[in-house]
């Protein structure tokens, strides 16, 4: 086979695809790809998803998609596996696996490179490799060096691309199908090869860039911008505290300028997958050049001080209102109303609280008691003893001092709203600003900057 012959069998959707990682990434990803009548596999190492996935169960994140997966599982377009195969028809590997934050005895690269080296197990001349993960500088390169290793020649029998992917969950407005995506591509014959898949998630809204390099620092640059903005803005938001004004006003009336400002909002501090660690490729890029990047350096050591400083602040204000110090600390998960407890500002709250001592508990409608221990290894948090309320109702939200705001979920909103009016408990911090104040209210209600 060759390239060429790729080509032609993408453009009659002939081809294979197999997409390595069925997460937030990759899930949605094959189901578009199998929508629209590519033949994809999706390939996890986690058994448990594969099975959940065979016996057409989802999990809330994925109930969107539900009646297009139905579809293509049972037109057979969409088949989950836990390995790849060998097939007659050009293959094109998709790689959307996780890639952790570099250390000692773990790279970033590790997951990416068990999966190329996974597909290139069943791969031929002509078949592609296209890396949505996150990477760090030069992860291209390495995976380039693999492929040739295994007898292909990249950019002439074999193609290369990383085309990153920028999916912002539950972003109403900017979503798959419309998020313009960089891409280096190691070929024209490969560019037209993802043009065609492409067409069917962004409408072929690619950007080439002529090096891997540009597209790695890319990613990570744009993660880097969203960090440093978040610290940026929620380091105003102390200043604010102590000013005594409000950190929401000072933003709502920079924004009318009309050039040269983008609104960030404060909250607990920026969690997930992608923002806290994408940061970190770039910097520790930097440091083999000797270059210190203090910028990402601040922006991370500040990301990380917010749970100190809402614990702290809680501390303070409990203490002048002469109050136990029990708190229940809602929203866990690192955005508004999605499941992803990834490296999650609520648990930095909860751990800094429970190292004050305090007697502490937490809600969230999308947590789930048997993934608990799961959470804490994705938080790096260990030895964390914490209750968990299934709901809001008065009886138990009574026995606390303080109810801690880290994540407005839809579903909790108006409940937490009902709990201030009826001023169910002495004292409520808002770490997000969002809650309205009632006069009548006998509840104290703080923001993280006001
Ligand atoms: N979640 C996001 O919003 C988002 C946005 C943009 C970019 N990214 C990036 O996309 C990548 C994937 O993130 P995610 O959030 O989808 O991760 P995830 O943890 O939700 O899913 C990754 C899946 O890959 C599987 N996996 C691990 N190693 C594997 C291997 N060798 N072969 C096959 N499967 C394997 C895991 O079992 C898991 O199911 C990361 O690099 C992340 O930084 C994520």
């Amino acid at each position: 086979m060759s390239l060429q012959k790729t080509l032609e069998q993408t453009q009659s959707k002939n081809c294979t695809i197999e997409i390595f990682g069925l997460g937030y990434v990759g899930f949605p990803l094959s189901i578009r790809l199998a929508s629209s009548g590519f033949k994809v596999t999706g390939v996890d190492t986690d058994s448990k998803r594969i099975k959940r996935l065979q016996n057409k169960s989802l999990i809330e994140s994925e109930l969107t998609l539900r009646k297009e997966f139905l579809e293509c599982s049972e037109n057979g377009n969409f088949v989950p596996s836990g390995f790849p195969v060998k097939t007659n028809s050009s293959k094109i590997g998709i790689i959307c696996v996780p890639t952790p934050i570099p250390k000692q005895n773990i790279q970033s690269n590790v997951f990416v490179k068990s999966a190329v080296e996974n597909f290139l197990g069943t791969c031929t001349h002509g078949d592609i490799i296209i890396i949505e993960s996150s990477i760090e500088v030069g992860t291209t390169e390495e995976m380039k060096q693999i492929i040739e290793s295994r007898g292909f020649t990249v950019g002439k029998d074999f193609g290369l691309c990383f085309c990153p992917e920028s999916i912002d969950p539950q972003n109403q407005k900017w979503k798959l199908e419309n998020i313009p995506r960089v891409v280096f591509c190691s070929d024209d014959t490969t560019f037209q090869i993802i043009q065609k898949i492409y067409q069917h998630v962004n409408n072929s809204n690619l950007i080439r860039v002529e090096s891997p390099k540009i597209a790695e620092v890319v990613k990570s640059f744009e993660n880097t911008f969203r960090l440093v903005n978040i610290s940026l803005v929620n380091e105003l938001a102390i200043l604010c505290d102590k000013l005594k004004i409000n950190v929401k006003d000072v933003i709502d009336a920079s924004s009318t300028k009309p050039f040269g400002f983008m609104p960030f909002y404060p909250g607990a501090g920026a969690g997930g997958h992608c923002i806290p660690k994408d940061p970190i490729f770039l910097l520790d890029s930097a440091k083999k050049f000797g270059l210190e990047f203090t910028t990402i350096q601040d922006a991370l050591k500040i990301n990380s001080f917010i749970p100190k400083y809402i614990a702290n602040t809680i501390t303070k204000t409990l203490n002048e209102l002469k109050l136990a110090k029990s708190v229940l600390v809602c929203g866990l998960s690192y955005k508004s109303d999605i499941e992803d407890m990834r490296d999650s500002p609520g648990f930095k709250i909860l751990n800094e609280l429970s190292l004050q001592n305090y007697q502490i508990s937490a809600y969230d409608p999308y947590y789930k008691n048997d993934l608990s221990s799961k959470y804490l290894e994705e938080n790096h948090i260990t030895g964390l003893n914490f209750k968990t309320l299934q709901d809001l109702n008065d009886d138990s939200v009574r026995h606390f001092s303080c109810i801690c705001v880290v994540q407005h979920h839809t579903k909790t909103k108006f409940r937490l709203a009902e709990i201030y009016k009826n001023s169910l408990v002495s004292f409520i911090y808002d770490c997000q600003n969002q809650m309205v104040k009632e006069s009548d209210s006998k509840t104290i209600l703080k923001f993280f900057g006001s």
